[in-house]
């Protein structure tokens, strides 16, 4: 098994039937080797059939998913129905998709842990958790080292620093999901002019910026090209003057705020 979260995976929201399939085979011929999906993305079956006929060993593969709060009242079962569909025993990581609005946490978190400790998932994570949220998993689980990884919307145009920092203050990792602002840092002037300088895209330039901070980077793209695009951001090196300069994009722009989401952290 990996021992470690490849840094860049393919994200695969929007990503569905048998195109989606076929995005998810371009991305793995690209040589992505981490795949995020979710039971609510409704393309898990197409995952699984993408990961399975890639012939690529499972041990070279890290997959995650994440349960639906809608699936809170039977995690083990939803866990379960995600493998079957995935075609896998376990997967890297498990998510909780967004805290629940009508359960208490200890409720769904500790069958999580249980799915866990039962095989069912090397690692488990919140996703879309504030910093109450977070210390109330961590509360529930006897500490935060359980909590591998809160992902979170983290683009060049939203720094979300309050959590970031307290994750970080607790050893809990980062996944950075929209982090292209879903399609918004196309045409930026600054990144745009840092990636003429430095013979890349703005796409480019915002991944490899997201992954100089440690965040785990999830894009996502309709397109094969950009698929492979994408991954080759891993290979650009940006300087700490490249940095501070895309530090100042941040205009705190939140794209994903559906009605059930939590109070988010203001700064
Ligand atoms: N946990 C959560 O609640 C949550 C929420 C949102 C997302 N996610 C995860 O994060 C993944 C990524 O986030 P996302 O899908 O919201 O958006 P994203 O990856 O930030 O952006 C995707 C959009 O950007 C465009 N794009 C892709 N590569 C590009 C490039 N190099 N240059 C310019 N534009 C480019 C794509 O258009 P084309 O298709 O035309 O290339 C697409 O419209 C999701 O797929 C999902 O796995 C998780």
């Amino acid at each position: 098994m990996l021992t470690e979260i490849p840094q860049i995976g393919f994200g695969t929201w929007t990503q569905t039937g048998g195109e989606g399939e076929k995005l998810v085979t371009a991305a793995l011929e690209a040589g992505y080797r981490h795949i995020d999906t979710a039971d609510a993305y409704d393309n898990e079956t197409e995952v699984g059939n993408a990961v399975a006929a890639s012939g690529i060993p499972r041990e070279r593969l890290w997959i995650t998913t994440k349960i639906p709060a809608s699936k809170y009242g039977e995690v083990r079962k939803a866990a379960e129905q995600s493998l079957g569909r995935l075609k896998v025993d376990q997967v890297d990581l498990l998510y909780l998709h967004w805290p629940s609005n009508d359960m208490a946490m200890e409720d769904y978190l500790k069958p999580l842990a249980q799915a866990q400790v039962e095989g069912l998932a090397r690692h488990i994570g919140v996703s879309n958790f504030n910093k109450a949220l977070v210390d109330e998993a961590a509360q529930i689980l006897g500490g935060p080292e359980r909590i591998f990884m809160n992902q979170i919307e983290l683009s060049p145009y939203l720094a979300n620093t309050p959590i970031v920092q307290h994750c970080r203050s607790l050893g809990i990792g980062l996944t950075a999901y929209s982090p292209l602002a879903r399609g918004k840092i196309k045409g930026d002037p600054i990144l745009k002019g840092l990636g003429d300088e430095l013979g890349a895209t703005e796409g480019q330039v915002a991944l490899a910026y997201l992954m100089y901070k440690g965040y785990v980077v999830i894009p996502t793209s309709s397109k094969p090209e950009r698929i492979a695009e994408n991954l080759a951001a891993k290979d650009l090196e940006l300087s700490d003057a490249n940095i501070d300069q895309i530090d100042r994009l941040d205009r705190k722009e939140r794209i994903v705020d559906p009605d059930f989401a939590p109070e988010w952290d203001a700064y």
